[in-house]
């Protein structure tokens, strides 16, 4: 509790400022499978593109692009319809990421953060200035964890995490327990 009262703390007041003293809207998911990252994750839509979350999804595929900025065309791109997309900062705009995972009937995309150590800051995902739009929802996560999971991915050889998304973290007593052990410090 207080770890996570601190946790709090830190989060306004280290990057709330920046922001124009926002408090983050966050949207919560849980991987299912593999094990080792059972974890709820913590992930911030993006500001003002992409669609809103209104479908809740018990099991569906979180499969990382390759390549992993997801900037053009897919290699596994036929593993993406109907799932979500894991994809990593860098190359060219969120939207732009949003819009690839969008072409390839994604469902939604997760941007992981590039900077893999980062485990504190949660970018604010805005529209880029090419006046293109975007339908499906897009969220933010932090680089720590973007990594966590993929590198568990790789040390399993599987093609895709199933996660359960969004989850509702008032009505899990333990969340608090759920959270990836490295989001501590
Ligand atoms: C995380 O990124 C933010 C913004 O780039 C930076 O201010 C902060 O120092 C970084 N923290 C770590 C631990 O790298
Ligand atoms: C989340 O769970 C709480 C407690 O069970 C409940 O009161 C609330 O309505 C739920 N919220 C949503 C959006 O389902």
């Amino acid at each position: 509790m207080l770890l996570w009262l601190w946790r709090w703390l830190w989060l306004c007041v280290c990057c709330c400022p920046a922001r124009g003293l926002r408090i983050h809207e966050y949207l919560y998911f849980q991987v299912l499978s593999p094990g080792d990252i059972r974890y709820i994750f913590t992930a911030t839509p993006a500001k003002d593109f992409g669609g809103v979350f209104n479908t809740r999804y018990d099991q569906i595929h979180l499969v990382p692009a390759d390549p992993p900025e997801a900037c053009g065309e897919l290699s596994n791109g036929v593993f993406i319809q109907d799932q979500i997309a894991l994809v990593e900062r860098g190359g060219c705009s969120f939207l732009s990421k949003t819009r690839v995972i969008q072409e390839h009937g994604g469902r939604a995309v997760i941007i992981a953060d590039n900077a893999y150590d980062n485990d504190s800051f949660y970018v604010e995902m805005i529209q880029d200035s090419s006046r293109r739009t975007a339908d499906i929802p897009a969220l933010f996560l932090l680089g720590r964890d973007g990594y966590m999971i993929r590198r568990s991915l790789e040390q399993h050889g599987l093609p895709w995490a199933v996660i359960s998304i969004p989850v509702n973290v008032t009505s899990i007593p333990t969340y608090e327990m759920m959270q990836p052990p490295w989001t501590f410090w």
